[in-house]
């Protein structure tokens, strides 16, 4: 039998969305006195989202000033005998799953990495070195146990899709599996790395049954491979290129600030939407009146009511927004000097929390740069606290790692998620005993207003490929609308009584089940 490998799930927005022809279907506009609003066809609210053919009548609004969303980079630290810093992902950082050799299936982000030639190495979580909170201590094994327990819960709740039976919680599922870590330190370790390091939720409020459907879909269709970015120009050059395939008068490196469609540094307070149009008014009293719109925020935006809907959110979206699960991901940098590198730079993680170090082979050699991951309640307490005290507190674990000799670091650095205002967190969970039709209500459109990203994903959520699937798919439905295709354009399937089952016919495309669960192992390496 082929086990499990954990991997880092690493998650963002991308959306990359199709558009086909422009057409004669000018509909009704809304009801409201926006003579002064700028007039679009199509309307794209958070621009990781591009379209590639000939619709021309679009405009895009983005808070920041770039491309990209969370797939987003700073410098950091100095590159040696030079005044030149690295470039860090603060973000999304790897491709994950890449390309399956038995059946061809491949991962879209991984082609687009290969269209961009983005420099990516695959990271090997086999190389792996284990720590307690005194020195080294070698329980990687226990990984295999924790594997065993996954693999019994993968299949229990593949029964859960195919006989309509009501879901429970990761912890259920690994008790069940014979995984029961208890209060060992070393065993919660493990948990930590295979669970909450990937999916940024505690095993007991998150799904077994969508988050096996989550693994299952990325690694068992395309591989297990996850592959680190470490390109100087940035992750996010992948939407920026899409980007510039339909925008004008950009740069070579991407730049499309001189297209007038695209309005960057723009910040949207109040949304109006029917089944006439959309409007969006921006803190800058700028307005943008569109036939129909994508909305690509966060669930974590949504959840903080930053932005004012006209008229309210109904509850059965509400409802979905408020279940659904915004996590934090938080990479701290730190970069030591390079000749006085003290851990084992082949060696990619230790444990307690999980660090891993750029100073290996195929990544930033020589940069004496590591970086250690701490998600949701650590992540909340890093990510608003000052930097010094952080630092203090990531010196103390290394030094019961690696002894007192150790230098400090050169520079610290790290973003914090879920105090930004355009994201409010990293990427979004699927909590326990939440059907299909509860998340098919937070994909749902309200009147010509869509929604995408990665939290809309049925299945691939918290991924950078569901925020392309999800963008795609929202503008194909508006596409074929604008189109004249689909004449009564009926949008998405919602669900305003949820029952709390699903029966198993309801798996398919109408409810975004693009891909079956059941995908098998993926072949051996
Ligand atoms: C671009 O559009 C074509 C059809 O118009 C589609 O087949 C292709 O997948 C699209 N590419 C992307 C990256 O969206
Ligand atoms: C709409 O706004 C314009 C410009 O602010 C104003 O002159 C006009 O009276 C308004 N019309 C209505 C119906 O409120
Ligand atoms: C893009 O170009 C504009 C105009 O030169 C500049 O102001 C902006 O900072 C550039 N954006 C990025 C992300 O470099
Ligand atoms: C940096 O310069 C020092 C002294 O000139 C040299 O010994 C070292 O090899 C250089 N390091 C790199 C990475 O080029
Ligand atoms: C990954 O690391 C393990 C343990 O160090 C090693 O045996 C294996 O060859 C490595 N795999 C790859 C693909 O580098
Ligand atoms: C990609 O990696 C090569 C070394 O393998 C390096 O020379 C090049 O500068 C890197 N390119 C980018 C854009 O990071
Ligand atoms: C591209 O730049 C030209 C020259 O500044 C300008 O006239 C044109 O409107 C720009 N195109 C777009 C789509 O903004
Ligand atoms: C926009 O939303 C704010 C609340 O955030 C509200 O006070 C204001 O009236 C709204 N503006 C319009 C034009 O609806
Ligand atoms: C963080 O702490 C350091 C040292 O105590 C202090 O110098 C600095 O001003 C603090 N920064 C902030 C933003 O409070
Ligand atoms: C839109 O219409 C054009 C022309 O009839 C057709 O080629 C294209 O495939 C249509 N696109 C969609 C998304 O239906
Ligand atoms: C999906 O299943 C539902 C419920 O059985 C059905 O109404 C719908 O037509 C199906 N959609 C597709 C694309 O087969
Ligand atoms: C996940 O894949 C495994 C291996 O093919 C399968 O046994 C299991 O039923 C699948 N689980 C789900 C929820 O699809």
């Amino acid at each position: 039998m082929l086990s499990l490998r954990i991997t880092a799930v690493l998650k963002a927005l991308l959306l990359l969305t199709t558009a086909a022809t422009s057409t004669p279907f000018h509909p009704k506009r809304q009801d409201t006195n926006s003579t002064q609003c700028r007039k679009t066809q199509v309307l794209v609210l958070g621009g990781g989202t591009l379209a590639n053919a000939s619709l021309t009548d679009f405009v895009i609004i983005e808070y920041n000033n770039d491309l990209g969303g969370r797939v987003a980079h700073t410098t950091f630290g100095k590159q040696p005998n030079s005044s030149e810093p690295y470039v860090i992902e603060l973000g999304a950082n790897w491709v994950q799953g890449i390309e399956n050799a038995e059946t061809g299936a491949v991962n879209p982000i991984w082609l687009l990495a290969q269209k961009y030639g983005l420099n990516n190495t695959y990271s090997n979580y086999s190389s792996i070195e284990t720590f307690t909170q005194d020195g080294p201590a070698d329980y990687a094994d226990l990984i295999d146990d924790v594997e065993d327990g996954w693999t019994v819960m993968e299949q229990n709740v593949g029964e859960f899709i195919t006989q309509n039976i009501q879901d429970y919680s990761v912890r259920s599922g690994f008790s069940l599996g014979g995984w029961k870590p208890g209060k060992d330190a070393e065993r919660q370790a493990v948990e930590w790395w295979t669970w909450d390091w990937e999916y940024a939720w505690q095993p007991e409020v998150s799904s077994a049954q969508f988050g096996v459907v989550n693994y299952n879909t990325t690694f068992y269709q395309w591989s297990d491979e996850n592959n680190f970015v470490w390109d100087s120009r940035g992750f996010n050059t992948i939407v920026k290129g899409e980007a510039a395939e339909f925008l004008e008068n950009c740069t070579a490196d991407y730049n499309c600030s001189g297209d007038s469609r695209l309005m960057l540094n723009t910040i949207v307070t109040n949304i109006s939407w029917s089944d006439e149009g959309v409007i969006a008014l921006n803190e800058d009293g700028s307005c943008v009146e569109a036939d129909f719109a994508i909305m690509t925020f966060s669930l974590g935006v949504l959840q903080n009511e930053v932005v004012t809907f006209d008229p309210e959110l109904p509850d059965w979206k509400l409802r979905s927004i408020y279940t659904f699960q915004m996590g934090t991901y938080t990479k701290i940098f730190l970069q030591f000097p390079p000749d006085e590198v003290f851990w084992d730079t082949d060696t990619q993680e230790g444990i307690l929390p999980v660090f891993q170090s750029l100073d290996g082979p195929g990544f930033l050699e020589g940069s004496g740069i590591l970086f250690v991951t701490v998600v949701q309640d650590q992540s909340y307490t890093v990510e608003a606290q000052n930097s010094t005290v952080t630092q203090e507190e990531v010196m103390a674990v290394l030094r019961s790692m690696y002894g007192d000799d150790i230098p400090e670091p050169t520079d610290v650095l790290y973003p914090s998620w879920s105090l930004e205002p355009w994201t409010f967190g990293s990427y979004s969970n699927w909590p326990a005993g939440t059907s299909l039709e509860g998340h098919q209500n937070l994909r749902s459109n309200l009147g010509r207003l869509y929604f995408a990203g990665e939290a809309t994903s049925q299945e691939y959520y918290g991924f950078l490929h569901g925020a392309w699937y999800e963008g795609q798919a929202a503008a194909e439905t508006i596409i074929a609308c604008l189109n004249g295709t689909s004449t009564d354009c009926p949008g998405y399937a919602r669900y305003e009584v949820l029952t709390g089952t699903t029966p198993p016919d309801m798996y398919n495309e109408t409810n975004g089940w693009m891909v079956t669960s059941f995908q098998g192992y993926p072949p051996d390496e």
